[in-house]
């Protein structure tokens, strides 16, 4: 399988500091993720993608095209998607930044069962990124026409088709949403 492929491992990381320059104790990156401060050992050219799923561990975010083209890299910084393989490290020192594995509240409580109910996913692989643009989505605008839902989520591909189920389940989960604001406002 190629290194470019969904699936893929991940190429080989120019970016990341060379064995003996590694920054000293004091002088590493830290950057916020899902909440909580860390340290990582990488140059601050490194793109997020590589630092989230090799140095810190969290394969949830998907490597796919590697070059903003796919959306299977989607990660909020301070709230807002991202691609994090073309995003440096640099870019998201001292902001934060949330993946699937930390991502909570009402909204994306709301997705998970729509994706469920719905059935959403078939194998799998892009939906982490469908899921948190579709986040970004419903937390900035709770009655996104279907206009707008298609061009929140026109930059993640899905290479299972799984596009009319998607927009299925992103108008469930507004629609519960909506409903639970109106009966809390009874
Ligand atoms: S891996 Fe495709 S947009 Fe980042
Ligand atoms: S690429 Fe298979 S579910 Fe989207």
């Amino acid at each position: 399988m190629s290194a470019s492929q969904p699936g893929g491992v991940l190429p080989s990381q120019p970016n990341r500091v060379q064995r003996g320059t590694t920054p000293a104790d004091g002088d590493l990156p830290t950057l916020e993720v899902n909440g909580t401060v860390v340290e990582v050992t990488d140059s601050t050219d490194t793109p997020l993608l590589w630092v989230l799923r090799q140095s810190l561990g969290m394969p949830g975010t998907r490597f796919g095209c590697g070059m903003a083209l796919c959306g299977a890299c989607t990660v909020h910084v301070n709230g807002e998607p991202v691609r994090s393989c073309v995003t440096p490290l640099s870019a998201v020192m001292g902001k934060s930044v949330t993946t699937i594995e930390g991502i909570n509240g009402a909204v994306v409580d709301a997705l998970r069962g729509a994706w469920t109910s719905v059935d959403v996913p078939q194998c799998g692989y892009c939906q982490s990124g469908q899921l948190m643009s579709a986040a970004a989505l419903l937390a900035s605008n709770t009655s996104p026409t279907d206009d707008e839902v298609a061009t929140a989520m026109d930059g993640n591909i899905c290479r299972c088709g799984t596009y009319p189920r998607i927009k299925a389940a992103i108008r469930a989960a507004a629609a519960q949403l909506n409903a639970a604001r109106a009966a809390g406002a009874n």
